[in-house]
């Protein structure tokens, strides 16, 4: 029998080879998976209403609208009707100013940072008409927190196309019973958008207004310059900000968090009551001294205390740079003591009242949402993706209801980051965190900050149908897919997202 001669080469060459076909499968594979991710061209927005069971969550793009389908353009305000507050918004680019000197270039609305002041009263008929002149793109303009029809929800590709340049749209919506603190932005490309200034204010004031005191709406924001930094700001302060305000003076700051990460908000040099959060007051707030407020991104907390002989600031808690605002008689002084302390909790202040359902309640609709994190590939590109329940947009589950449904939806974060959940056109009672009830005062939410190894359940009833957008609004996170939709049965959009068209809401 002839022996077979081992050459020296032939161990090399066969790892060689091996290493070759591993080589080759992973390319295969990546530009498989890259090629996969990509998004479809259109992805159309209405959900599977064919597969409806209780708790049933069926995916996006699974099926076309059915014949007898109600449309969400159809969902729209009050048509005709002399408004109330009649607003123009127009989108524009301009160089802007920050209080340090650093210029943004910024997409505003009015050539103003942040956007014009919306104060409306509660029932008011609003109409809002949206002009475009940015050069290149689209805009829409979306109330967060308030509960509008869904047509004049401001939702690029779920509720209308977004708004070309030269183009316009107008939106009229009657206020809800819901005075509180709201803001305003555009929901095209809306990581972008936001960033660079198309945001605002959006104040709703009871009927019968009587508070007399001062009234002082904070946008914190993160400014993009032109030098390349991001500087943190309460609107176009990035120094610190006096005011004159006369001691005795009852003074309400309300909070609104526009950036995309939380924001710990400290008060300093008297004792306050947080009154409202995200537009709802709270039962028999306390008063408080020495807490860390934590405002949820795109959430809002109001704040109340009766002005004191000495100074009052406002810090937004960051490791370096100054931003505050500081009150003061003559607007002069300096700052009190920092008086942080534990993060405040909302869980357990205030105490409780009647709530048109609780724990015990019988849901019709529970829905469970796993927030993760993992590194994959999204639209053709390799990146940090933060899934729900295993998956990202559009394969997220669509949260189908009939309308009055009473919902239960629990959260649970296993990722390391936190994640605002926010839901468009309805607002959620929070049930329990971290397994224990809430004991405080009702706590209503639009925009709920889950924090990593966190867990809420939370309700609400389907009383407004559409296709709405729940989503996270760590804005960045919403871009590579944390989104998904709550869909009531019966409802269809003839809209599309998708980079065949003119829609990336996110
Ligand atoms: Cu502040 Cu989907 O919105
Ligand atoms: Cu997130």
């Amino acid at each position: 029998m002839a022996e077979t001669r081992v050459r020296w080469w032939h161990l090399p060459l066969r790892i060689v080879i091996v290493l070759a076909v591993v080589a080759l499968c992973l390319t295969g594979w990546f530009s498989w998976s890259v090629q996969a991710s990509r998004l479809p061209d259109r992805i159309p927005m209405t959900g599977n209403m064919m597969d409806n069971m209780t708790g049933d969550m069926t995916g996006h793009n699974m099926q076309h609208s059915q014949q007898n389908d109600v449309s969400v353009t159809s969902l729209v305000g009050p048509q005709s009707g002399e408004p109330n507050e009649r607003f123009t918004l127009v989108a524009q680019e301009a160089q802007m100013r920050l209080s340090s000197g650093a210029t943004v270039n910024a997409w505003t609305f009015n050539g103003q940072l942040p956007g014009p002041e919306l104060r409306v009263h509660q029932g008011d008929l609003v109409e809002v008409k949206l002009i475009n002149k940015l050069p290149k793109e689209g805009v829409t303009l979306h109330w967060h927190g308030l509960d509008v029809p869904n047509a004049e929800d401001g939702v690029a590709g779920v509720t209308q196309n977004a708004v070309q340049p030269g183009e316009s749209f107008t939106y009229r919506f009657v206020v809800k019973n819901q005075p509180g603190t709201y803001w305003y932005h555009s929901h095209q490309a809306s990581q972008e958008a936001v960033e660079k200034g198309l945001f605002g204010a959006l104040i709703v004031l009871p009927r019968d207004d009587s508070f007399t005191g001062k009234d002082i709406p904070v946008l914190a924001h993160s400014w993009p310059t032109k030098e390349g930094s991001y500087q943190q700001a309460f609107d176009t302060f990035d120094t610190l900000k006096r005011l004159a305000v006369q001691p005795g003076t009852p003074v309400r700051l309300r909070l609104i968090n526009t950036d995309s990460l939380p924001i710990n908000f400290v008060l300093s040099g008297t004792s306050f009551k947080v009154i409202a959060i995200d537009g709802t007051d709270l039962h028999a707030p306390t008063e408080l001294t020495r807490q860390r407020l934590l405002v949820a991104a795109g959430g809002r907390y109001d704040i109340q205390f009766t002005m004191p002989d000495t100074t009052v600031s406002l810090d937004w808690l960051q490791k370096s740079s100054k931003v505050g605002l500081l009150l003061s008689r003559d607007g002069t002084g300096n700052a009190p003591a920092l008086a942080d302390g534990p993060v405040f909790n909302p869980a357990t202040y205030g105490s409780p009242q009647q709530t048109p359902f609780s724990l015990s309640s019988h849901f019709d609709k529970e829905f469970s949402l796993v927030l993760d994190d993992m590194y994959g590939f999204y639209d053709g590109k390799m990146a940090s993706l933060w899934p729900i329940n295993g998956k990202v947009f559009p394969n997220t589950p669509m949260l189908m209801v009939h309308e009055g449904d009473l919902v239960k939806v629990s959260f649970v974060n296993r990722s390391w980051m936190d994640h605002p959940m926010h839901l468009h056109g309805h607002h959620m009672l929070v049930l329990s965190y971290n397994g224990r009830p809430v004991t405080g005062s009702p706590w209503w939410v639009d925009t709920l900050n889950v924090a990593p190894g966190e867990s809420y359940e939370v309700a609400f009833r389907a009383d407004n149908p559409g296709i709405w957008m729940d989503h996270c609004h760590n804005l960045n996170h919403a871009a590579a897919g944390m989104i998904l939709h709550l869909a009531y049965e019966g409802v269809s959009s003839p809209f599309e997202v998708g980079p065949g068209t003119v829609n990336q809401p996110e």
